[in-house]
């Protein structure tokens, strides 16, 4: 297993936490001029990345569909994009996208069954929910036995679970016709492990979250666009691109919260184990103000 973050052994309150940034959906094209939904996406994508670069993240995270066109092209200009953030850089693969190519640029990644990491206390797991052919997803049998295995037999440190198809629906049906089939392989877990703390995907192109029992199912918005929350049909977020910051604390509690590039400051809300920290976001949205913003 691979450690990727070594988290600080003291210091200040946020000592022993790791800082992990989740950006998804980044649907960049071979062009960069070539609008995804009415937007150009590396745009989205760079104001956000603007952002996130002000926390210096300690991991970052690409849930899947990270280009539109699954052309060499953009997986190198996001590659470049995310070099810039000095962070070790995770990816999953998305309906969209050709994992193939993506193993050229990104060596971090599902591509050969589960990837476990070492961050800090946290173990983290990497699912392909990729269907070939297909828009909604499904976790081969294969993969969900290596991650029982995984479960039963490592040590009871913190996990969290990250896969590009929502596994739960979102309550926009534009989206919910795509969700993970047979979800209830991946979601039966759950009851049997409480070390699972978080299980984050992309996809849905909005921000959403629930809970089943101590597990914390977390959706990521979209860098490129994204739809208001529970639409029929995709309907653009005037809030535009945001993306999702989580702070692994050393004994398994999480904290996360939204950045949407437009949110004003009177939606920010400071999670205060952040406030005597170094490295505190410049602006951050809870969990309920960020709610709707996509
Ligand atoms: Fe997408
Ligand atoms: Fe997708």
């Amino acid at each position: 297993m691979e450690q990727l973050v070594q988290s600080k052994a003291s210091g200040h309150q946020t000592a022993g936490s790791i800082r992990l940034v989740q950006i998804s959906d980044c649907h960049l094209c071979a062009a960069a001029a070539t609008l995804y939904r009415g937007e150009n996406a590396d745009a989205g994508l760079l104001s956000v990345l603007q952002k996130i670069a002000t926390w210096q993240p300690q991991l970052v995270l690409a849930s899947g569909d990270l280009s539109e066109d699954a052309s060499a092209a953009s997986y190198q200009r996001l590659a470049g994009y995310l070099q810039t953030l000095g962070a070790p850089v995770c990816v999953l693969p998305g309906n969209h996208d050709n994992e193939e190519l993506m193993q050229r640029y990104f060596h971090r990644g599902p591509w050969t069954g589960p990837l476990i990491l070492q961050a800090g206390a946290w173990r983290l797991v990497l699912l392909s929910s990729v269907l070939a052919g297909h828009i909604e997803g499904a976790i081969s049998p294969g993969d969900i036995e290596q991650l029982r295995d995984f479960l039963e037999t490592g040590p009871q440190t913190p996990v969290l679970i990250a896969l590009h198809h929502q596994p739960v629906p979102v309550g926009a049906q534009w989206i919910d016709r795509y969700m993970l089939r047979a979800p209830e392989a991946l979601l039966g877990l759950l009851a049997d492990h409480d070390e699972i703390r978080a299980l984050v995907w992309g996809h849905v192109h909005q921000a959403f979250e629930t809970t089943i029992g101590s597990t914390r199912l977390l959706a990521c918005p979209s860098t490129a666009a994204n739809s208001v929350a529970g639409a029929l049909h995709f309907t653009r977020d005037p809030a535009g691109p945001a993306c999702r910051w989580l702070q692994l604390k050393a004994q398994g509690a999480l904290a996360t919260g939204l950045w949407s590039r437009r949110a004003t400051r009177s939606d920010f809300n400071q999670d205060p184990t952040l406030s005597a920290g170094q490295n505190q976001p410049e602006n951050q949205v809870n969990e309920d103000a960020g709610k709707g913003s996509g």
